[in-house]
């Protein structure tokens, strides 16, 4: 309709978005099929559309844990430098196409080099790095990498099997500081957050700002406020989601007064039922908005979270344009708040003040 393509128009920020979860269906068979791995994806029997229909049914989650077990099991057909690529400039193909002048790009590299394969950092960084070089030059997309430690890899926690060793992240760190600094902008904490607190990760975090590298991290999704202010104590400079903060009036003071940006994930925060489970089925922007905080929309894992049906019976695709109408559907936002939103993820990005006038 008329709002999405006011919305699609808009010259936009895209800050959360993990490249992983931007994996389609049928560019997990198409990879698959590339590297004869066709015969080891659940419930492939040699009709595509069947297959890929099946996938889109397995997408609908209790929680976050429920998608990310469906999220790395997807990683498993990615090996090569050019599936990375591929993986990559097929994201920013879409996020160009709607409207995205600047997106900020997550990946998690212990997917790829320890959990699901054992792939050299290199294959995948220097896949992804090539996607953003082409897409600045090809379809005036400015993307960078934020590269992001999965949170639930420490000794501590009790079901990764084997538990991993403490020297982990920070050795993932220093080989991508020594090879590849050039390549990312800044590190990010993602993957289950309960009961794994952003103050485990704090040495890791002063290594990367030390080293020059912006700090983000998921806070306040399915963990508690107090998760945002221990993020924010380890030198992260974004949050990502902190939906929960609306929990904790001091969290939000903060938030506010620092003026933190919060990259929130509407479809996401949908699809997770974290709207239905911490907010009564309310979206959380509209609250968020009326406290004075520095809001930016984002699609999260576009891929995996199409389908919302807003509250007023529309459906919508997974995409940053979705995310935008239908928070303008279900908060009513006017012309004016929608137009604040796409400035504040402008704004909000890492990108130099010189590149930011490039991309408003
Ligand atoms: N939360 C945590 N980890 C993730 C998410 C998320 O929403 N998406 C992909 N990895
Ligand atoms: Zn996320």
């Amino acid at each position: 309709g008329e709002l999405a393509r006011f919305v699609r128009g808009l010259p936009k920020a895209e800050l959360h978005v993990h490249i992983e979860g931007t994996f389609e269906p049928e560019l997990i068979l198409a990879i698959a099929e590339r590297n004869g791995l066709e015969g080891k994806l659940a419930g492939y029997d040699g009709d595509a559309e069947a297959w890929c229909e099946s996938q889109r049914s397995l997408r609908n989650f209790d929680d976050l844990q429920g998608f990310l077990d469906l999220y790395y099991a997807g990683c498993d057909v990615l090996r090569s430098e050019d599936d990375f690529y591929d993986l990559c400039m097929s994201y920013c193909r879409k996020a160009a196409a709607g409207g995205v002048r600047r997106a900020e790009i997550f990946f998690d590299p212990q997917t790829h080099t320890v959990e699901r394969n054992a792939l050299p950092l290199s294959v995948v960084i220097n896949g992804l790095h090539r996607a953003c070089v082409d897409a600045k030059t090809g379809l005036g997309l400015d993307a960078a990498l934020i590269m992001c430690f999965l949170r639930h890899r420490h000794p501590g926690c009790t079901w990764a099997s084997p538990p991993a060793p403490a020297e982990e992240p920070l050795s993932v760190l220093e080989e991508a500081i020594a090879n590849h600094r050039h390549q990312i902008i800044g590190v990010g904490l993602d993957s289950s957050e309960a009961g794994n607190p952003p103050s485990i990760f704090r040495g890791v975090f002063q290594r990367a700002r030390a080293a020059g590298l912006r700090c983000v991290a998921h806070a306040g999704e399915e963990g508690p406020a107090g998760y945002i202010t221990e993020a924010l104590d380890i030198g992260v400079e974004r949050i990502d989601h902190g939906v929960r903060c609306l929990e904790e009036p001091t969290v939000v003071r903060r938030l506010a007064q620092e003026r933190v940006p919060l990259t929130v994930c509407p479809c996401s925060n949908h699809r997770l039922q974290v709207v239905r489970r911490f907010f009564g089925g309310e979206n959380p922007v509209r609250a968020m908005l009326n406290a004075g905080l520095v809001v930016t929309l984002n699609s999260d894992d576009p891929a995996y979270f199409f389908g919302h049906v807003d509250k007023f019976g529309g459906t919508h695709g997974g995409y940053l344009p979705a995310n935008y109408v239908v928070t303008a559907h279900e908060c009513g936002l006017s012309a004016d708040e929608v137009v604040v939103l796409a400035r504040n993820s402008l704004e909000s990005s890492f990108a130099s003040p010189k590149e930011k006038e490039v991309h408003i």
